[in-house]
């Protein structure tokens, strides 16, 4: 496609001659002449190059360049100037322009200086893809439980086709990172990856934010607007919450995509768009359609590849390498020499229940490196993450003293199951079959234990049907202050060698291993 340069001159003659000239040497060029059209032209579609003139009926060039610079960073700018004003041609330097001429103006340097400008673009551009291309991406997504890595693997192995892809996951599970990440392992790597988060976007503004606008669409439109899907042009375009999509907004989302075409509003001519989907959601689209929410047209469309990012509280075997992921970036963002944790803040971290899944892990762990001087206890932890941690705590040390004090092993072990529904119940929100799956038992079992507690819970769900499993709760252990997976041992050795962080923070590693003794 032929570079496109933008003249900025108020002289219609020599306008019209720069034009002429450089259209010959096979680039596209336009002219304007004021400063309030170069702002619009940058607004409204990229550009190559600018040519600007600094005297001009609106303004001074120089007061723009800065401007200039923050909308298009990577577009040149090459200054025109009459020689008696040389001294301006140094400040425009200073401001940012590539280069300068000095009026007149020989069409036979203009081209030479252009095309050095161009040049110098194109390699930047290569070094910039080159860049991009040796970072997959996937390396930033840490963490090794089996259906973690299911959706990673899906990912890559999808990332070089054109497919269009859904990510399924609660908030804060890594749907933006995995989106960003099968783009850079695409073929469109070198091209934009563009974002928008339907959810954010007043429904009256999606339609022009998507599709862009035509100047005079509506009231307000002072000037023609370049929607996202035309920005993603040979990359891809990530839709982000489509679940809070409006149903007018996804038929024509559904035409777009099938026709890869738009037409922008208020205008009447159809714009090719080259793009690729990447679609998040962390509602579950199947019900969304089932609740006529959500058109099963796009659904479908949008199922190419279809992938669900596991909530934290689902892998806590990846506790430790993120753990360890996280200390390390905190360590170095806060320049900090050690983040370790105590044994007690670490129980915390194990048993509370994510709700914000991997985002709240971060920020809790920069918190508490923040407030610690180098070893993290509870309570330079967030009040929620304590509690959770503390009252564990309570059940096991109360455990361990009814033992102690001579009750009877079935006693006991009724009182931790009591404790131990009550507590899943709660993570639950009251929702049987989710405390079932947190407890790894049955809902049959579970309803049994209910009853046999006389559980007077605010609980949902009506006595499931079927066999009874026989009981299946994990076998309490009082000797360990905390539950911990099964596997977490292995987890742990596996994110002790993986780990960047592996033999930086022998204090923060022997926490995890003490823990699991
Ligand atoms: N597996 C992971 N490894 C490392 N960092 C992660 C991982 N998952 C998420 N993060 C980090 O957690 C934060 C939230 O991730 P991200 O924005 O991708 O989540 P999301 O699913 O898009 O959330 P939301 O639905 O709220 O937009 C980011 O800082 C991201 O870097
Ligand atoms: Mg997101």
């Amino acid at each position: 496609m032929p570079e496109q340069i933008l003249v900025v001159e108020d002289d219609d003659n020599l306008a019209f001659v720069l034009c002429e000239a450089l259209q010959r040497r096979g680039y596209r060029a336009e002219a304007v002449g004021t400063l309030a059209a170069l702002r619009e032209r940058l607004t409204a579609a990229p550009h190559d190059l600018v040519l600007l003139d600094l005297r001009l009926p609106d303004g001074d060039g120089l007061e723009a360049i800065p401007q200039c610079r923050e909308l298009a960073p990577d577009t040149p700018i090459i200054v025109m100037t009459a020689y008696a004003v040389r001294r301006a041609a140094t400040e425009a330097l200073r401001r940012g322009a590539y280069d300068f001429f000095t009026k007149p103006l020989k069409i036979s340097e203009i081209e030479i200086v252009v095309e050095r400008a161009l040049e110098r673009r194109r390699l930047q551009q290569r070094i910039a893809t080159l860049e991009a291309s040796r970072v997959t991406g996937f390396e930033e997504l840490v963490g090794s439980s089996q259906a973690f890595v299911h959706a990673l693997e899906t990912a890559r192995r999808g990332a070089p086709t054109d497919l269009t892809v859904l990510i399924e996951g609660e908030s804060g599970t890594g749907k933006e990172l995995l989106a960003q990440a099968i783009h850079r392992g695409s073929a469109r790597k070198g091209g934009p990856l563009v974002a928008v988060n339907c959810a954010a976007i007043p429904e009256g503004l999606l339609e022009s934010e998507l599709f862009g606008h035509e100047r005079g669409a509506f009231t307000g439109a002072i000037r023609t607007r370049v929607g996202r899907f035309e920005l993603a042009r040979g990359g891809t375009l990530f839709l982000d919450e489509i679940g809070d999509m409006p149903l007018g907004m996804q038929a024509k989302i559904l035409r777009a995509i099938e026709e890869r075409r738009i037409e922008r509003v208020g205008g009447n001519r159809p714009i090719d768009v080259d793009v690729r989907i990447i679609a998040a959601t962390n509602q579950t689209l199947g019900q969304l359609v089932e609740g006529g929410r959500f058109r099963a047209d796009l659904f479908y469309r949008l199922h190419g590849i279809q992938l669900r990012l596991p909530p934290l509280r689902e892998r806590l075997d990846d506790l430790p390498e993120l753990i360890n992921t996280f200390l390390d970036h905190a360590q170095r963002k806060l320049s900090r020499t050690t983040a370790t944790l105590s044994d007690q803040a670490l129980q915390c971290l194990w048993v509370h229940a994510w709700p914000g899944n991997v985002r709240e892990l971060k920020h809790v762990l920069e918190g508490a490196v923040l407030l610690s001087d180098g070893v993290i206890r509870p309570e330079h932890l967030p009040p929620a993450v304590q509690t959770a941690g503390v009252k564990k705590l309570a059940t096991a040390s109360a455990t361990a003293s009814a033992t102690a004090s001579g009750r009877s092993l079935d006693e006991t072990l009724d009182d931790v199951e009591r404790q131990m529904i009550l507590e899943a119940l709660g993570r639950a929100g009251g929702v049987q079959v989710r405390a079932a799956r947190v407890l790894g038992i049955t809902e049959q079992s579970l309803w049994y234990r209910i009853k046999k507690h006389g559980i007077q819970a605010r609980v949902t769900g009506s006595p499931p049907t079927g066999p009874s499993e026989p009981a299946s709760l994990p076998a309490a252990r009082p000797t360990r202050p905390v539950e911990l997976p099964a596997n977490a041992e292995e987890a742990l050795d596996r994110s002790v060698t993986r780990s960047r962080s592996a033999g930086r923070n022998p204090g923060r590693n022997r926490a995890f291993k003490d823990l699991l003794a």
